[in-house]
C-alpha cells in the first residue's frame, strides 16, 4: 500500500484518474517521507522561488505576510524563514503534509483547503503581500483557474511568485494550450503584471528545467466565471 502511494505520488498519467480528494490523500500518506524523497531527488524549485521573493522584499522581510499555496511540509517556508520571513502561512489539503508542516513551526497558520479557483471564505481579498508555490503545478495539482484566486488574495503592489518546469506547457493537460494563454490574458486584462521570469536548469534530479515567474498584481476583482468561459473555449481562439 505504502508503495502504491508512493507510486501515484511521482506517477503524472496515475494522478491524471484521481479525484482532488484521491491526490490529497496520496499525500496524507507519503507525508512522513516526503522531505527525504525530495532531498534524494536534489529538488530545488522552493529555493529558487524563496529566492525570487527575497529578492523583491530587501527589507523588513518580518513584516511580509506570505500565503505558501500548495504548502506541502513547508519545503519552501523554511527557505522563507531561513531569508528573515516571519508571517507565512500556508495552504494545503493535505492533514499528513500538514502535520509534517507543523514539526518545522514556520507557519502561522495552516489552511486545510483545495486552491481551485472557488472562493475560499475564510482568506478575505488583499490578505496577503505575497503569495507563493513550488511544485504544484503539476498533473492533478491545481488548476489553471486558480491563478485567479491567487490574485485576489494578494493586495495590489503585491507579489506572486512561482516555479514552471517548462514540461508542464506542453505534458500536462490541463495546461496544454491554457495555462500560458490565461496567464497572458491576466495580464492583458490588467490583473497581474510579469515583472520577470527566471531560468533554471535543475527544479529536480538535475534535470527538469523551467521558470520562476514573478507577477506584480495590479487588481483583485476578479470575474472567474469570464475565464472559465474563455478557457473552454480557447481551442477555438488557436
Ligand atoms: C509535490 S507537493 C509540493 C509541496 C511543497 N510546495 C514543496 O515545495 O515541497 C504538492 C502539494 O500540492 C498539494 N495540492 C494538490 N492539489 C492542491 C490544490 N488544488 N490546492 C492546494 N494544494 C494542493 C498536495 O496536497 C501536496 O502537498
Amino acid at each position: 500500500m505504502a508503495e502504491a502511494n508512493s507510486i501515484a505520488f511521482c506517477d503524472f498519467d496515475k494522478r491524471e484518474t484521481m479525484t482532488s480528494v484521491e491526490v490529497a490523500d496520496v499525500f496524507n500518506k507519503v507525508a512522513n517521507s516526503y522531505d527525504e524523497t525530495w532531498q534524494s531527488r536534489n529538488y530545488s524549485d522552493h529555493i529558487y522561488v524563496a529566492e525570487g521573493v527575497a529578492d523583491f522584499f530587501p527589507e523588513r522581510r518580518a513584516d511580509v505576510r506570505i500565503l505558501d499555496v500548495a504548502a506541502g511540509t513547508g519545503l519552501l517556508a523554511t527557505q522563507l524563514w531561513k531569508k528573515d520571513f516571519r508571517k507565512t502561512d500556508g495552504l494545503d489539503p493535505s492533514t499528513g503534509m500538514k502535520t509534517e508542516a507543523m514539526k518545522k513551526h514556520v507557519y502561522t497558520n495552516y489552511y486545510l483547503e483545495f486552491m481551485d479557483g472557488h472562493v475560499i471564505d475564510n482568506l478575505d481579498t488583499d490578505s496577503y503581500s505575497c503569495l507563493v508555490v513550488a511544485a504544484a503545478f503539476n498533473t492533478g495539482f491545481l488548476p489553471c483557474v486558480s491563478l485567479l484566486e491567487m490574485v485576489r488574495l494578494v493586495k495590489p503592489g503585491g507579489l506572486i511568485c512561482f516555479g514552471v518546469p517548462d514540461s508542464r506547457f506542453t505534458e500536462v493537460k490541463e495546461y496544454i494550450n491554457r495555462l500560458a494563454p490565461l496567464m497572458l490574458w491576466m495580464e492583458q486584462d490588467g490583473l497581474w503584471q510579469l515583472l520577470d521570469k527566471k531560468h533554471y536548469d535543475d527544479f529536480y534530479d538535475d534535470a527538469n528545467p523551467g521558470n520562476v515567474f514573478r507577477y506584480m498584481v495590479h487588481a483583485s476583482d476578479v470575474d472567474v466565471e469570464k475565464y472559465i468561459h474563455r478557457l473552454r473555449n480557447s481551442h477555438l481562439e488557436k
